[in-house]
């Protein structure tokens, strides 16, 4: 099979490094893809929302499944794209369609969704501009912290949680009125603070049998101690230690269930990942928001979990089968330490040379915002930049190697989050 993946950080990466050990791969292609998947396959250098260049792909390079990694094309719609043109058809796409992804795409929908299908949440309510008044009477009766979501994609920036009514009150008119977050806060989802720990829990699902991956739990602030402006991420654990049997089980009969049960009633046909953020209230699961696909980083400390063969289940996906797959875990613990540029998530440099590959024992580099320049070395461009991956008996060896690979990997202004899996000390 030749499979296309759609992206360019390290989800793809850990994508294309799993997909690379199917023996039912033969060429691999990613779009635009980073310095790190050309070690597996061809990047092809077009983005991943120009569908119309997906398309010239896909023809040329008798493409037979594509992965989608990143919402912004299947938010735009790319798995609906594929079924409506007559060449493409027949070619899977791993990702929901529009209707699914707007649990991504929109948050009121997302939250309409769980209240339909009485899946636990924050008590919330959607504001516009024409209901400002109305938003900030709503905020007089919530108790601080506050929640405030620009209703569509802002590139992960379009929550906030200010502290004080009167800085709700600016944020919110600031989001409906002078549209700080562009059309994505044309609406915006106000909701009760949720005071518990946050973990991340995903499924693979060919819209009627689903697989639980394994779950981790992600270190979203660039500060240690959970400080600071918020990332893309810094890192990930998995498993997460105090995610045990019982509290997973809470998630999958109260969460995932309705959830799958609730897109087949809508009769929306959803193949592919859901991502479900979570919070742990006391052992209790409420569900803070829906992804239509992996996490980043989480994937680098999720895919490595996995033994089973990716490709099989991405064909059960495809081909409605996959509860004929088994799916096989490796009980050991995974790290993912992420290694960011100087000033990220702020204004930041590209460009940087990249050394040390080639010492890194005993963990596995997965590259993030990295690209090869004309001499075919490796060179900074992204905020996100590696992430170090590694294997443990305990959570505590896993950290052990990924810390030190990280000392070892060197460029100018190189950062990185030296605490990750330190708060989970208590539970392991
Ligand atoms: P989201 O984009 O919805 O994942 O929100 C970004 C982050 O904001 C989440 O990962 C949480 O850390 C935090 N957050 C979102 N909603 C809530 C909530 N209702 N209560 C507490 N924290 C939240
Ligand atoms: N790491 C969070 C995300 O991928 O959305």
């Amino acid at each position: 099979m030749n499979v296309l993946i759609l992206g360019s950080g390290g989800r793809e990466h850990a994508f294309a490094w799993k997909l690379s050990q199917s023996k039912k791969l033969k060429k691999l292609f990613i779009a635009p893809g980073n310095a790190g998947t050309a070690d597996f396959g061809s990047n092809i250098n077009i983005s991943a929302s120009d569908f119309n260049a997906v398309k010239k792909c896909v023809l040329e390079n008798q493409i037979n499944m594509v992965v989608v990694g990143p919402e912004d094309p299947l938010v735009k719609g790319i798995h609906d794209f594929f079924l409506s043109d007559n060449e493409l058809k027949d070619i899977p796409v791993i990702g929901p369609k529009k209707d699914g992804a707007k649990l991504e795409g929109s948050k009121d929908f997302s939250k309409r969704f769980m209240i339909r299908h009485n899946i636990p949440t924050a008590r919330y309510e959607s504001f516009t501009k024409d209901t400002l008044k109305d938003g900030l009477e709503f905020l007089q009766t919530l108790k601080a912290p506050y929640v405030l979501k620009a209703d569509g994609l802002a590139g992960g920036k379009g929550v906030v949680i200010p502290t004080k009514l009167e800085d709700a009150e600016i944020e919110l008119t600031e989001m409906l009125s002078n549209a700080k977050f562009g059309d994505a806060s044309s609406k915006v989802v106000i909701e009760e603070f949720l005071d518990g720990i946050e973990l991340s829990v995903f499924v693979l699902t060919d819209g009627n049998s689903y697989k639980i991956l394994p779950s981790a739990k992600d270190y979203k602030r660039i500060g240690e101690g959970d400080t600071g402006l918020n990332t893309g991420g810094m890192g990930a654990v998995s498993p997460v230690p105090f995610a045990d049997e019982v509290f997973l089980e809470k998630v999958e009969d109260r969460v995932i269930i309705p959830t799958i049960n609730g897109l087949k009633q809508e009769g929306i046909v959803y193949k592919g990942f859901i991502f479900i953020g979570l919070m742990n209230i006391n052992g209790e699961p409420f569900v803070i928001e829906y992804n239509v696909r992996m996490g980043d980083p989480e994937t680098e400390a999720v895919i490595p979990r996995i033994k089973s063969d990716l490709l099989d289940l991405f064909e059960g996906v495809a081909n409605g089968n996959l509860d004929e797959k088994t799916l096989e875990l490796d009980n050991r613990f995974v790290s993912a330490v992420m290694l960011v540029a100087g000033g990220y998530p702020e204004e930041y440099k590209k460009g940087d040379l990249i050394t040390g590959f080639e010492s890194v024992k005993d963990s596995i580099v997965f590259h993030a915002g990295t690209v090869l320049n004309s001499e075919r070395q490796t060179i900074t461009n992204g905020g996100r930049v590696i992430a170090v991956t590694s294997y443990g008996n305990t959570m505590d060896e896993a950290l052990k190697k990924s810390f030190s690979n990280a000392e070892i990997i060197q460029y100018k202004h190189k950062y990185y989050r030296k605490d990750i899996g330190k708060d989970l000390r208590g539970y392991y």
